[in-house]
């Protein structure tokens, strides 16, 4: 059995193999092929233990993700995740690895594809907004799909956001990008070709202004919860369509549920990132409109899939420590 750590999990895949594992992804859901239990919540009085198992045919991964609400005040991450591969025939143990490094990488590969098939090739700004673990990964997958020259940065909380900037210069190692921050989310969307938000935020992040989000391609990735939202109603006035991961995001994610509810949206509107990529592979591209938009809530198939591809590939490169079970 492998144990794979941060490090090893970065140098054992490319940018592209996650972003090619998240669209296979996509297809074992389009296909059925999978069983994605609900996932199990253990709590005992603030922290909580989520247990997500999703079965593939050739892989089974269970996400465990620790939610301890204390943690930043004790200067450790509020969530903590390990992820257990198991083959699917045998059940045996193949992997066990870093379960926070694989969401921030899944995810920002789930943005990537979002990029690749919504926005105009030749867009070469993004502005971000929420400068947090999510979003640092947002930015990664944007500039390989996009040829980006000016990220533009937006939060609301984190004042300093030199410790970001550097972190970031150093994962993209691309000097010619140019890092501008902002004074507000206005400023971010009035420079921004691509507007990505990765936040916890309860009301929209973008000011409710249409001409402000005319033409963009919108990437709403945080605000997973019924009540909150980071999208205002301004973007479904320019969007034809609302693309995201399957219906339940519909109930999941206020940026769906909300405006669905006040008749902003239309359940007509909501179309799914699996169907775009096949009809887009087999040359039935979708009619849009100018501005367009992705909202993730995240599913098991993704990280079971890219797991898989970095057990794999870990075990051809002999990268990880390898132990007996
Ligand atoms: N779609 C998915 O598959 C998926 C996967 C993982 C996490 N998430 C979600 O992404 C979000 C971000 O997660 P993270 O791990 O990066 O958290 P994080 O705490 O590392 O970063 C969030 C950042 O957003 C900033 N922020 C919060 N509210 C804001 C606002 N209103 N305007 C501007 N900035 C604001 C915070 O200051 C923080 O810097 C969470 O809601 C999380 O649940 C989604």
């Amino acid at each position: 059995m492998q144990i794979i750590n941060e490090t090893d999990m970065w140098n054992c895949v490319t940018l592209d193999e996650v972003m090619h594992a998240i669209e296979d992804a996509y297809e074992i859901h389009r296909t059925g092929k999978y069983l994605m239990p609900d996932r199990f919540i253990a709590g005992r009085d603030k922290n909580l233990m989520l247990y997500m198992p999703c079965f593939l045919d050739s892989v089974i991964g269970t996400k465990m993700l620790a939610e301890f609400p204390d943690n930043p005040g004790k200067g450790l991450p509020y969530l903590n995740g390990l992820m257990i591969l198991n083959d699917s025939q045998t059940g045996l143990p193949r992997a066990i690895m870093n379960g926070s490094t694989l969401t921030a990488m899944r995810t920002g590969a789930v943005g990537g594809v979002a990029i690749r098939y919504l926005a105009a090739e030749d867009c070469n700004s993004v502005g971000l907004v929420g400068c947090g673990v999510q979003g640092l990964h947002q930015l990664i997958y944007a500039c390989a799909v996009r040829p980006i020259t000016d990220i533009y940065l937006f939060d609301s909380f984190v004042k300093d956001l030199s410790p970001f900037i550097s972190r970031l210069s150093e994962k993209l190692n691309k000097p010619a990008i140019s890092i501008h921050t902002c004074s507000s989310s206005r400023e971010l969307a009035e420079n921004s070709q691509i507007l990505i938000s990765a936040t916890q935020a309860s009301d929209p992040v973008y000011p409710d202004d249409a001409e402000l989000l005319r033409g963009k391609c919108i990437i709403a990735i945080g605000s997973w919860r019924p009540e909150r939202r980071e999208l205002p109603d301004a973007v479904w006035k320019l969007t034809k369509y609302a693309y995201t991961e399957l219906s339940y995001a519909c109930e999941e994610t206020g940026d769906l549920l909300i405006p669905l509810k006040n008749g902003i949206l239309k359940t007509e509107q909501i179309r799914y990132m699996e169907d775009l990529i096949r009809d887009t592979k087999e040359g039935r591209p979708h009619e849009q409109n100018e501005t367009r938009c992705f909202k993730s809530v995240g599913m098991g198939i993704f990280d079971a899939r890219v797991a898989q591809l970095i057990c794999e590939n870990a075990e051809k490169k002999g990268i990880g420590q390898n132990i007996a079970w």
